[in-house]
């Protein structure tokens, strides 16, 4: 304790002293001081974002607090600056082997034995039934984590190196995301909130978030409110959440970028790591933003079920993006999903997606508004929207939409056959949506499977919530 006060005392002369810094750290996360400890790297990292040192320390703050996830992306972030980091491979072992992934346990604490010949870690080896000099025994050496862009085609042996060394600086082609609007952008979706049926919570969340800190700035400053963050949409498909983020664009007074996957995934635009990079940089630089990824589950896979180590990279990527959104960033992440399980539960943690809101199917006042929406135009006698809003009882947004489609159909074959214009009569689309079943069903029942094979967590709680509503018809 008293070393920890020199040392306090010493930092008190000189805050930013680096090497006082990390000895603090250290000291500090010995004596289980974690939020001090974590304080300390920090700062090490906010004078030095590169820090593998203070990157480690604050993984294995992470590790510590149990949040292992946390603690792995920090320390794979760190094995893609230096592939040979032997504390990161050994801290890697103690994640896998806390996730039960004994194999890859084995792998990082042969990868650090091998790196290190001097080092030990006792308590790990009893863990693991393994020595250091066993694996160092062991031969040939396994090899370094695959590189990010191991897939893509190498020009020369060198020039993956030359990638690590110089992450993601000044990207060598002119690139802009293709839904990067300015307030007033005549391409800038139309759609706004009051074409959305329900979703009032969402709505207003997103008010809070980025609408009233932009008109009400003082006030947020007053009772220390942070703009932006990250929000999590998740439900059954066809419920309206790829519209509700357009109306993000009609809705929101500043800029609005939306990302879509062929963005990141485009093969000729080099890793998708740096493209995901420079979508967060675009936001950064046009703070306040919105950031919009519509169908998240492809780029934010639970990183346990990813075998391709490409696939991971982007992921751990996509996590370190998110922490480097810091308050003042003003930037406003709103995610979309209808697969919220196959996310990696990375991605819940504070400061991150830490809210997630689940889109429901539009209750019966919101499907007043979509029957409303949907009979704009169209040549309906007699129309009556509350019996079509009692008819589609559970069903989608997209469901209503068919029903509307196919009874339009019917009468238009009807219209040619008779050569006589007829209109599309309620009898009709009562009977067409009679004759359907809800697409909601079956979504339903995997989230029961699911809730069946894995502990329930938030998402399938609040889904719950929902089928247990006395509002809600047995599904
Ligand atoms: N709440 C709603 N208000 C108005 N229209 C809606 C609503 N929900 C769905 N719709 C209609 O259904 C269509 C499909 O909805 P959308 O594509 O937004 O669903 P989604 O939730 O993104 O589905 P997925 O999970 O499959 O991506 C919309 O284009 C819209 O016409
Ligand atoms: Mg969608």
């Amino acid at each position: 304790m008293s070393s920890l006060q020199a040392i306090r005392d010493a930092l008190e002369q000189s805050p930013d002293n680096i090497s006082l810094l990390l000895l603090f750290g250290r000291a500090s996360m010995e004596l289980l001081h974690l939020d001090e400890a974590r304080e300390a790297f920090e700062h090490v990292l906010a004078i030095d974002p590169d820090h593998t040192d203070a990157q480690l320390g604050v993984a294995r703050v992470l590790f510590t607090e149990g949040d292992a996830s946390g603690a792995a992306v920090r320390a794979e972030r760190v094995l893609i600056q230096e592939p040979d980091n032997a504390s990161a491979h050994l801290l890697l072992s103690r994640v896998f082997l806390s996730e039960n992934d004994r194999a890859k346990a084995i792998e990082h604490f042969d990868r650090a034995a091998q790196i290190d010949g001097t080092m030990s870690d006792p308590a790990l080896e009893r863990e693991l039934g393994r020595t250091a000099r066993d694996a160092r025994r062991t031969s040939p050496a396994p090899a370094a984590p695959e590189p990010a862009s191991s897939n893509e085609p190498l020009e020369d042996g060198d020039s993956t190196q030359d990638f690590y060394e110089d992450p993601f600086e000044e990207p060598p082609y002119e690139w802009r995301p293709e839904t990067f609007f300015t307030p007033g952008d005549p391409n800038r979706f139309e759609t706004t909130f009051a074409d959305v049926g329900g979703m009032d919570e969402l709505k207003e969340e997103i008010r809070l978030k980025i609408i009233y800190p932009l008109q009400y700035p003082d006030l947020y400053k007053a009772y220390g409110r942070r703009t932006g963050g990250g929000i999590l949409i998740y439900g059954p498909p066809g419920c309206g959440k790829t519209m509700v983020l357009r109306a993000v664009a009609g809705e929101v007074p500043c800029n609005y970028l939306s990302v879509g996957l062929h963005e990141i995934f485009d093969p000729y635009f080099g890793s998708t790591e740096r493209n995901l990079h420079q979508i967060f940089e675009t936001a950064r630089a046009n703070a306040p933003c919105v950031l919009v990824f519509d169908d998240l589950d492809s780029l934010a896979q639970d990183r346990r079920n990813v075998r391709e180590s490409q696939l991971r990279n982007l992921v751990n990527q996509f996590l370190h993006e998110l922490d480097g959104l810091h308050e003042n960033q003003r930037v406003l992440v709103i995610g979309a999903t209808n697969q919220p399980w196959s996310l990696d539960p990375a991605f819940r943690r504070p400061g991150r997606f830490d809210q997630a809101i689940f889109v429901q199917p539009p209750d019966a006042a919101a499907r007043a508004q979509i029957v409303t929406l949907l009979a704009k135009d169209k040549p309906i006698s007699n129309l009556n929207v509350d019996a079509l809003v009692e008819a589609t009882d559970g069903f989608s947004g997209a469901d209503m939409g068919w029903v509307f489609d196919r009874a339009a159909e019917l009468a238009l074959s009807a219209a040619i056959h008779t050569g006589q214009a007829v209109p599309i009569t309620m009898e009709l689309l009562l009977d067409v949506a009679k004759s359907h079943t809800p697409s909601t069903q079956s979504w339903f029942e995997g989230v029961r499977d699911h809730a069946q094979q894995v502990a329930p967590d938030g998402f399938f709680n609040e889904v719950k919530k929902f089928l247990n509503a006395p509002s809600s018809k047995e599904r």
